[in-house]
């Protein structure tokens, strides 16, 4: 019996096994306006067996852009764009979810493949924002430090972007609070020095995530998940960490968000990351165990066993899986085949599809 093929409930939405496609720019995007390429690239990894397929970071509004390519929901176009891909992953029988997201101050930079450097307002950039005038590294722009005012809109921007993904078709979203970006910008005190009730103490730095997290809910169908996916550690001394992680992962909890998708890192350019397979798995466990909420596992988790493994001792109750997914993405119908699992392949690959599962 394999645990990675069981199915996962999550409120009204049941995944058909547990293997998730994580989240990944592409870049490719023109005004925030998803295309061919996202509906290829989303749609082949539904026919690839995955039970969710998570799209990138998606911008509530266009300055909370990472690039000038990243797709964004923030107007009824972006949802009517939107709605093509989330039903084509959908009639795959896999489960289409949107995260959403605003870089802060990590915004306005260009796309990984031409440096990924931050971009002037002569190369199509713009300004950033955050909780502080902080760059986040050298050669990166001081962010203009938003106002109350500007908080209550960020708010509304991620409310707004969660009803346009439910209006699209998604059935789940995540809320991108990871990877250095404004929310996590607001939750590490690296980044946070601001002296009003979005800075200080850790009910302080929680305040934002939490709002927003709050917002999204009420926004979302009560049927359907809401996911957040969190930096478990800054990996720097004096930065965001586990402890901290526990305290938001309750909050969150009781925001009514239904699994914590734990990765780590982004919020310090010099962390020191302990890269290696599975190297973010203790942290899917301890959230699970210590804050009592479902979690999702994922960094460098690429072989079948593993992910088996990683479900098996209860340490996770999904794995979401980035990179691998870009090299198969059919990586779910190998898995199967791999751990002896008869999963049904598309109706027009059955005669390509390994014996035991094949009806054709
Ligand atoms: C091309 C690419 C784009 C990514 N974009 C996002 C993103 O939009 N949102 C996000 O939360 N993580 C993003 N990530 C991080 C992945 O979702 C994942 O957490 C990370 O790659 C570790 O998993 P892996 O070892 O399976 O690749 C991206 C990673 C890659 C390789």
């Amino acid at each position: 019996m394999s645990v990675l093929f069981t199915p996962l409930r999550l409120r009204e939405t049941m995944l058909r096994n547990r293997i998730a496609v994580s989240p990944m720019c592409q870049y490719s995007a023109r005004e925030g306006l998803p295309a061919a390429w996202h509906l290829v690239h989303l749609g082949s990894r539904a026919v690839g067996g995955a039970g969710l397929v998570l799209a990138e970071a998606t911008a509530v509004s266009p300055e909370g852009r990472i690039s000038p390519g990243d797709t964004g929901i923030w107007s009824d176009a972006h949802a009517e764009a939107w709605a093509p891909i989330a039903r084509f992953v959908a009639e795959q029988g896999a489960v289409p979810g949107l995260q959403l997201a605003h870089a802060g101050r990590k915004a306005s930079t260009d796309a990984p493949w031409r440096g990924g450097r931050p971009l002037g307002a002569e190369a199509g950039g713009w300004p950033t924002v955050g909780p502080s005038p902080l760059p986040f590294a050298d050669g990166h722009p001081v962010p203009r430090e938003l106002s109350t005012d500007d908080l209550s809109g960020i708010v509304g921007a991620f409310r707004d972007g969660a009803r346009r993904a439910a209006r699209a078709g998604f059935e789940m979203v995540e809320i991108h609070m990871a990877h250095g970006y404004l929310l996590h910008q607001f939750l590490s005190p690296l980044s946070n020095r601001r002296t009003d009730e979005y800075g200080g103490s850790l009910d302080n730095r929680m305040r934002l995530p939490l709002e927003v997290t709050r917002a999204v809910r009420e926004a979302f169908p009560v049927e359907r998940p809401v996911l957040a996916r969190t930096s478990v550690t800054d990996w720097v001394e004096g930065g965001w960490d586990l402890e901290q992680s526990i305290v938001l992962a309750r909050g969150l909890r009781e925001a009514g968000v239904d699994l914590v998708d734990c990765s780590s890192g982004g919020a310090a350019p010099d962390a020191k990351v302990p890269v290696a397979p599975g190297y973010q798995v203790p942290f899917a466990q301890a959230i699970r165990e210590r804050a009592g909420v479902p979690t999702g596992a994922v960094g460098m988790i690429t072989e079948p066993t593993q992910a088996e493994a990683v479900l098996a001792e209860g340490k996770a109750d999904l794995v979401l899986l980035a990179r691998e997914m870009l090299r198969d993405p059919y990586w779910p119908l190998h898995a199967a085949q791999a751990l002896g699992v008869d999963v049904r392949w598309p109706d027009q690959y059955v005669r390509a599809s390994p014996p035991r599962a094949s009806r054709g």
